[in-house]
């Protein structure tokens, strides 16, 4: 297994194809698109399996609010055979040094925060820390992971050379659970995952509103949580 930067057009079709599959999606990013990231100041970088493609991400370079260039990671995908080997890791690893060598201070994403192994990949394997929690941003994606849900997203950013900001310690903690019943509930009521998802997203952006912020996930045997601690001197309206 291997991971490398992907450049020619072979290569950026097989990552069209592969989005494809793992998203079931429509609208997979375009290869003249990708061909564009690749070539033009973003890193679409792979991770093989002989010569076959198994794991996909691409980042490129956006500007946040503060006018801070970083690098934006639009994609993380892993065939699912291939999964729980490292290689979403080791992929996002790649597009760390890359981000390095361009001196971009951090690399940013958005996720699904209902999504618990997501939550604890991003959180407590990378140590990446959240920054906003946002509403419904790419609209219905209609693709096989996201159906007709709101994109309801936690903004997070990771810079893997310094440990993420600890929210100011000494306020009070809330443990958050990841409902256990997200993926069974989507496939199979998607009205109630509907209403699990907008509920979960008004106590998030409830909680972010009222000063509280994310220290980091914690997991055991019944699954995962956010630990929501309130920064000193906000208002606990929450
Ligand atoms: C998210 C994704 C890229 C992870 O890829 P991966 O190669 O399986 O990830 P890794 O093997 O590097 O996982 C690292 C750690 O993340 C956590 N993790 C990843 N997938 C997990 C799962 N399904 N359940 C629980 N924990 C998981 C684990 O802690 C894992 O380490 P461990 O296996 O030693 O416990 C992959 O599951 C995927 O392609 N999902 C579908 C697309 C998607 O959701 N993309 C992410 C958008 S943010």
């Amino acid at each position: 297994m291997h991971i490398r930067r992907l450049a020619t057009q072979q290569e950026l079709q097989d990552a069209t194809n592969l989005e494809a599959e793992i998203w079931g999606a429509g609208d997979p990013t375009p290869r003249s698109l990708l061909v564009v990231f690749s070539h033009h100041g973003g890193v679409v970088t792979g991770a093989y399996d002989g010569d076959r493609l198994v794991g996909v991400s691409l980042g490129f370079p956006g500007i946040d609010a503060a006018g801070v260039t970083y690098l934006h990671s639009h994609l993380l995908g892993v065939r699912p055979e291939y999964r729980r080997h490292r290689l979403g890791e080791s992929l996002k690893r790649a597009q760390w040094q890359f981000a390095e060598e361009k001196g971009l201070p951090y690399i940013g994403w958005t996720y699904d925060p209902l999504m618990a192994p997501n939550a604890w990949f991003n959180l407590a394997v990378l140590g990446a820390e959240v920054r906003d929690v946002w509403e419904n941003v790419y609209g219905t994606l209609d693709d096989a992971i996201n159906g007709t849900m709101p994109t309801h997203r936690f903004w997070v950013v990771w810079n893997a050379k310094a440990p993420p900001r600890s929210p100011q310690g000494g306020g009070e903690h809330w443990r958050m659970d990841i409902p256990s019943n997200v993926a069974a509930l989507r496939r199979d009521n998607p009205e109630a995952a509907r209403r699990q998802a907008e509920q979960f997203f008004q106590d998030s952006r409830r909680l972010w509103e009222g000063g509280w912020r994310i220290a980091g996930a914690g997991r055991d045997a019944s699954g995962v949580w956010y630990d929501w601690v309130q920064e000193p001197g906000k208002d606990d309206d929450a």
